[in-house]
């Protein structure tokens, strides 16, 4: 198959890591007799820097004409980069956000597993850590508070800042369906997270996701508060199959979730929209303490490429061949520094890239 990929190297660490992934993603369309084109686009600081602005109508349309986009991260740090110093709506996540909306990706799939190989870099208790976990974050992705209005401004001369969460029904409705269509592939079990004891959002979520679980009988379902959530996460992440919650909750627990992995640099994602197109990305930040210095994890990458194949180009066969490389990678102990554990050997993220591809 010929595909066309857009890419989104972005800021920090991002380089290194997407081309770790594209290296990947190589050596799939080598052996399985794929064509596989990359264009290079940029967003965030980088399109700061270049255009002026962190996204750019150029790099939308680019994006919308290809058969799927890969990104790395985006940003800097917030108290040092200059970035920073501009209007919120300049700066590199308002680029982030505004890619999101405009190619209308509002399910992102963020996939938990805590590999056997990576159970001592789990920051929990062994006899939790034992259980293991896999579970599937879906959060909705362009909707609530991110995408509410905001101002700030002086109110009887106190400065007053405003940001809404909105959600209608169709938003809600259309995360839930995907959420239980997953489930069914997985372990029928969806967990719903909200905050319907004190948000009118929440309450309308929960009544919504009633409704699309009548759907599907053979789905077991629940409600979960979200601060429950935070600490069943950290008391028994076994009970979780398929999570689903708004977009700010999302970005709270997946983080969390992500570091009982063993380490952010770990998690890979998927942002899609109704059709099979979509965005894929790791979890993680720019992390530019380390950016340039040919030390970031680029394993999240390298899976969420797997994930574009899977979902974006219905390549079965080559996403689960990348999705054990890296376990066979893992199993044979090497890691990047932070999921650097004794007895181990310590590899560079180019090298984490070249030992993944040689294994396909
Ligand atoms: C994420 C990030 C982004 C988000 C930021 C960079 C805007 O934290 O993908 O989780 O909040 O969605
Ligand atoms: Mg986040």
């Amino acid at each position: 198959m010929e595909k066309n990929i857009a890419v989104i190297k972005g800021d920090g660490i991002g380089p290194e890591i997407v081309t770790e992934a594209m290296k990947v993603l190589d050596r799939v369309a080598e052996k399985y007799g794929h064509k596989f084109s990359y264009e290079q686009l940029l967003m965030g600081g980088c399109s700061i820097d270049a255009n002026g602005v962190p996204l750019t109508d150029e790099t939308i349309e680019r994006c919308k004409a290809a058969d799927a986009v890969l990104m790395g991260s985006i940003g800097g740090n917030t108290t040092t980069s200059p970035w920073y110093k501009l209007p919120a709506n300049l700066r590199p996540e308002a680029g982030l956000l505004g890619l999101r909306k405009a190619l209308g990706l509002f399910a992102n799939l963020r996939p938990c597993v805590l590999y056997p190989q990576l159970s001592g870099a789990c920051p929990l208790k062994e006899e939790i850590s034992a259980k293991g976990f896999d579970m599937l974050i879906m959060r909705e992705l362009t909707g609530g508070l991110y995408f509410g209005e905001r101002k700030t401004e002086e109110i009887d001369g106190v400065m007053t800042a405003i940001d809404t969460l909105k959600y209608d029904e169709k938003e809600i409705r259309r995360i839930a369906v995907k959420a239980f269509d997953v489930a069914m592939k997985r372990r029928k079990k969806v967990t719903s997270v909200d905050k319907a004891n004190v948000l009118d959002s929440s309450r309308l979520w929960r009544k919504v996701v009633d409704e699309v679980a009548k759907d599907y009988p053979e789905v077991t379902y629940e409600h979960m508060l979200v601060d429950n959530c935070a600490m069943q996460l950290v008391k028994n992440p076994a009970q979780f199959d398929v999570m689903v919650t708004e977009n700010m909750f999302g970005d709270i627990l997946s983080d969390e979730a992500s570091m009982i992995t063993g380490s952010i640099g770990m998690l890979a994602s998927a942002s899609m929209n109704e059709t099979k197109f979509g965005l894929y990305e790791p979890s993680g930040g720019s992390a530019p303490d380390i950016a340039g210095q040919n030390k970031a994890n680029p394993l999240a990458t390298i899976l969420s490429a797997a994930m574009l194949l899977r979902y974006s180009f219905d390549m079965q066969a080559e996403a689960d061949a990348v999705e054990k490389a890296v376990d066979n990678v893992l199993s044979k102990g090497y890691r990047t520094g932070d999921i650097m554990s004794e007895g181990m050997t310590m590899v560079s993220c180019s090298e984490m890239g070249d030992l993944v591809a040689k294994e396909i």
